[in-house]
Formats: C-alpha cells, sequence, structure tokens
C-alpha cells in the first residue's frame, strides 16, 4: 500500500484489449499514439495537437523539465510535493525551488511571491502526493492570473478522478484546469492512467497545453515509447466507467474509515482528495515502515519528502485496509508514542 494503485486491477475491458493487442507486437507502436490522443482531445473538447501521451507523467515531467529548463533557470514548486519535480528538474539542469506549505498544502500565495526571472516552470499538484490537500478552483484562478507570461504551469492531477468524486461529495469546485488550455494560457495539466483507470504498470500518462509547446515535448520523446498493449488498454479504460466508478466509491469509503480509525487512534490523519492517506505518527517513519513490513504491509515513509515523522498509506479495498489497521495497531502498540 505505498504506490498510490488501483487495488481493483485494470478495468476487464482493458485486459482484453490488451489480450487482443499481444498478437501485434510483432509492429511497432504508433508513435504518434493518434487513436488515443483524438479520443482524448474529443473527450476534453480541446485540438488533438493539444494533447501529447507519454509513457506515464514521470517520463513527461523529465521531458517538460529537458524542454524548459537550463542551468541558471529554475523550477518553482511546494516543499513536501511529487519527489520526481526535484529528480527532473535537477536532471535537466535547473534548480529548483521549493516554497513553504500551507497547511500541509500549496500556499500558492507562497508560490507565485517564489516566482524570479529565471523561473521557466512552476509545478502544481492538485491534489499533492504524499499530503492528499487540494487547492480549490477559485484559488488557482487567481494564482493563474499572476503568473508572469513566461513561466509554464504544470497542473499536475494524476488523482484527478478521485478529487472529482470528493468534491462532488463535499460541494466544492475543485478544478476547471482544461479552461487555461482552451483560453490560450501557458498551462499544461498532466493527468494519468496509473491511478482511477488502473494501468500503474503499462506506463501511460498524457499532457493536454498549448499545442506549439506539446510539439516542443513531442520532440524529445524516446521514439515508440508507448507500446502497443499500452495504447489499447488505454483506449479501452476510457469506456468503462463502471470500473472507474467502482474504485472511486471504495476510495471514499476507504479515506473516511482509514481517517476515522487512525485519528480514533490518536494520530493526526489528513482528510484526503486522493487515494491515501497522509499520517502523523509521532516517531521515526521508516522504523515503523520497517515494522509493518516485518507484518506484510508495505507503507511509505515520507523522510525523504522532509516529514520524518509521517507515513502515506493507498486507500486499498475494505480487506485490505483492515489488514493494514490489524497490522498498525500491533506495530505501534510496540512503540507506544503519540502525538
Ligand atoms: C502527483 C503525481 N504526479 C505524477 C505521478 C506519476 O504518474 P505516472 O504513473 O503516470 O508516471 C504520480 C504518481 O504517483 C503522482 O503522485
Amino acid at each position: 500500500m505505498a504506490s498510490n494503485e488501483n487495488p481493483f486491477g485494470p478495468s476487464p475491458k482493458a485486459v482484453q484489449a490488451m489480450e487482443a493487442a499481444i498478437t501485434e507486437c510483432n509492429f511497432y507502436p504508433d508513435n504518434d499514439a493518434r487513436e488515443l490522443r483524438q479520443k482524448l482531445a474529443a473527450g476534453f473538447r480541446v485540438a488533438t495537437d493539444q494533447v501529447l501521451v507519454a509513457a506515464g507523467l514521470t517520463s513527461l515531467l523529465d521531458i517538460i523539465c529537458r524542454a524548459l529548463l537550463k542551468p541558471g533557470q529554475n523550477a518553482v514548486t511546494s516543499q513536501r510535493s511529487f519527489i520526481v519535480y526535484p529528480i527532473a528538474t535537477k536532471a535537466a539542469g535547473g534548480e529548483i525551488i521549493e516554497a513553504p506549505t500551507k497547511d500541509d498544502g500549496f500556499d500558492l500565495e507562497a508560490i507565485a511571491a517564489a516566482i524570479a526571472p529565471g523561473t521557466r516552470l512552476v509545478f502544481l499538484a492538485n491534489p499533492n502526493n504524499p499530503t492528499g490537500t487540494l487547492f480549490d478552483a477559485a484559488a488557482l484562478d487567481r494564482f493563474v492570473a499572476r503568473v508572469p507570461e513566461y513561466v509554464v504551469v504544470i497542473v499536475d492531477e494524476a488523482y484527478y478522478e478521485f478529487a472529482q468524486y470528493f468534491a462532488g461529495q463535499r460541494k466544492i469546485q475543485y478544478s476547471h484546469s482544461l479552461d487555461y488550455v482552451r483560453a490560450g494560457r501557458k498551462v499544461v495539466v498532466l493527468r494519468t492512467f496509473s491511478k482511477a483507470h488502473g494501468l500503474a504498470g503499462l506506463r501511460v500518462g498524457y499532457g493536454i497545453g498549448p499545442a506549439d509547446l506539446m510539439a516542443d515535448f513531442s520532440r524529445l520523446r524516446t521514439t515508440f515509447s508507448v507500446s502497443v498493449p499500452a495504447q489499447a488498454a488505454a483506449l479501452a479504460a476510457l469506456d468503462d466507467d463502471a470500473h472507474i466508478q467502482l474504485a472511486l466509491k471504495n476510495n471514499a469509503d476507504g479515506a473516511e474509515s482509514l481517517v476515522k480509525e487512525l485519528s480514533g487512534l490518536g494520530y493526526r490523519a489528513s482528510l484526503t482528495w486522493a487515494n491515501f492517506v497522509y499520517c502523523e505518527v509521532g516517531e521515526d517513519a521508516g522504523a515503523v515502515a520497517k515494522r509493518m513490513q516485518a507484518e506484510g504491509v508495505i507503507i511509505r515513509a515520507l523522510g525523504a519528502w522532509g516529514a520524518p515523522l509521517a507515513i502515506r498509506v493507498t486507500i486499498g479495498t475494505p480487506e485490505q485496509n483492515q489488514r493494514f489497521l490489524a497490522a498498525f495497531k500491533r506495530v505501534m502498540e510496540r512503540a507506544p508514542i503519540r502525538l
């Protein structure tokens, strides 16, 4: 329960599509993923050349950094956010500036204040990984209005479907990020098939942004990097709303019960907008994670994110959540240090 995957696996429709595609694996894939891009573009009411498909968002983030950053330039993001932002930025020779968090999440005021003449990119994770926080559509409107023209804003919505579901339940307006793209703003929205669609192992993600930027990014892709089965599965997964709804409902129920149980045990577990829960355990989280692993449950300790006392646990099936909780209680009974 460490990597925020879908506990229900891929959609049966995606599995069927992959099985059929296996027999065509003597051929190289469509390098432009045209059918998938067309379907995404039609669904999101954007032009096909505003959509770029890559081998997961990790790959796309790397491409974006290589396209837009060089030594002496920087990218701005938040502390305690997705770990690939600093990695990809530094690999491209850029510097990463991490603004302080507010209430465990993005402080868009602090991000805007950190933008400097050398800034080319801003990474916003909404919801944020690993803290599960969210900023609403109005907050992003205010931020985008303030960003200088020379900065590209990357709005990473890897957990979009989960957040949208919670936003419906909790009655807030989550995101209308694609409107910025439709209005010609320098905003690139990132989504993935790894989370709600349950295809993390296939590696398919996509960006939606200005056509000229997407063309620049496209030139830096590794040729043929999105495989024949990956493209087939992604196309089929888009048609299986029932499978996604199953994951979303299970996730919302699991989020509620996990946060309640962990809070009941005396730990600070945050409200989540994604498919994982951030929890402060009051002691070295790395040691807790090791003890959990000895119980057969893998969770993420967040020391590398600058949160040495926090864990992140992916929301699983009800059985997996119960197994996590039982192991957590056993593990913490042996070390009763509470907040
Ligand atoms: C915020 C965020 N962005 C991007 C990704 C990477 O997604 P992908 O599997 O498409 O590389 C993750 C994965 O955990 C994530 O949490």
